[in-house]
């Protein structure tokens, strides 16, 4: 695909073998907009030992175990002040005023930002992902994206200041820390470009996640009835559903270490290969009819948090965000409807949500 200047490997198959097959493909890619934008060594762009010890900075903290410890003492209150504070016009945009605060501000909290106002961590999420997906180096995104990381680093400077005079208990100090010899720490600047991978991916996913979810939800109601009769059974299964229909994150970047051949096609070594796992979610083979959001199809592993060494390290925290969000709005309202005069529109590519979502609400 000259215009991402990359190679497509769609089907679910081939996704699974370029993303988990580590003697042939590496993450490792200096061309990639997230290294251009973030910097060098970004967590999903590095190999080997780098890999694992920034990984296991931040891992631990998002194991199933771990987050179920804390998710609904954060999620929970949250939630309710989003709720609190909708308009009381009846104007809702779920996704601005309930599903992206509650992502962005449970990142923050289990991370070790601190609490900056939902409008600034919305600016930079949407900022980081003008640099992710620059695939095609455009010179608007890339300013935005270079502002954005100049208001990051200032905010930064003093959670490093407190860091580096004390380390605590969370995944920022652990990645300045994690496995260093005793008082040694590792600099700044070569965490930051991981800190701001996890910012981007966490703070804005889980929230495109559930509002993909409840749009197959209220697209079909004989399924959010199913949902409603017993939310503990059925919600799981619908909000796997539903990142699997839309797929918050589209690919996996690798690139092949010597000449392959997929599918009967030449890449050559140090190509630019994208796994795309949305398109894997929809393999006829895998999955009969998959643009079709159906939560009573038969359940099977999904493709979106992607595969092999680089697969999602807030996957749990993820799961268990988006199910809690998404109960917390079906007990609080009785009826859920799609808000005809202001419709949605899916977009995005390597990252995919409705633009908005305007609902109306009875209690
Ligand atoms: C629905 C929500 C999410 C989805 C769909 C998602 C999806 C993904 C995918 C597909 C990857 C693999 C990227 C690659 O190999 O290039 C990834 C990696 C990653 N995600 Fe997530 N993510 C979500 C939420 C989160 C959250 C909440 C966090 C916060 C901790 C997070 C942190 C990370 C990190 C640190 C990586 C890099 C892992 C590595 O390279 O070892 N993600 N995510």
């Amino acid at each position: 695909m000259p215009a991402l200047n990359s190679w497509l490997v769609t089907k679910w198959d081939d996704v699974i073998r370029v993303t988990t097959d580590i003697e042939t493909f590496t993450a490792v890619d200096k061309k990639a907009p997230v290294v251009r934008h973030f910097g060098d060594p970004a967590i999903i762009h590095v190999d080997g030992t780098v890999h694992r010890e920034l990984r296991k900075g931040i891992a631990p903290h998002y194991a199933a175990n771990k987050v179920t410890e804390y998710i609904d003492h954060i999620v929970r209150p949250i939630a309710r002040e989003c709720i609190a504070a909708f308009p009381e016009n009846g104007e809702i945009d779920l996704l601005a005023t309930y599903f992206e605060p509650i992502s962005a501000l449970t990142l923050t909290r289990t991370f070790g930002v601190m609490d900056a106002d939902i409008e600034t961590l919305r600016r930079w999420f949407h900022g980081l992902a003008m640099g992710a997906i620059n695939f095609g180096r455009d010179a608007e995104r890339t300013a935005i994206c270079e502002k954005t990381k100049a208001e990051i680093n200032e905010a930064f400077d003093p959670i490093f200041d407190a860091l580096e005079a004390e380390p605590n208990d969370t995944p920022i100090s652990h990645l300045l820390y994690h496995g260093m010899p005793e008082g040694e720490r590792r600099a700044r600047e070569y965490v930051m470009p991981t800190i701001l991978v996890t910012l981007l991916a966490g703070m804005q996913e889980p929230g495109h996640g559930a509002a993909n979810t409840l749009v197959g939800l209220l697209e079909h109601p004989d399924q959010m009835a199913l949902v409603r009769s017993d939310i503990e059974t059925h919600l799981k299964k619908a909000v796997s559903e539903g990142i699997r229909w839309v797929a918050p994150i589209g690919t996996q970047g690798r690139s092949p270490m010597k000449d392959v051949e997929i599918r009967e096609v030449h890449i050559p070594a140090g190509a630019t290969i994208s796994a795309v796992i949305a398109s894997a979610n929809h393999d006829e083979e895998i999955y009969p009819s998959g643009d079709v959001f159906d939560m009573t199809r038969e359940h099977k592993q999904i493709a979106t948090f992607g595969f092999g060494p680089h697969f999602c390290a807030g996957k749990w925290m993820s799961l268990a965000q988006m199910e809690l969000a998404l109960r917390i709005l079906l007990e609080e309202f009785s009826e859920i409807t799609l808000d005809q005069d202001k419709p949605h529109a899916f977009s995005g590519w390597e990252f995919r949500a409705p633009n908005q979502l305007y609902v109306k609400l009875t209690k």
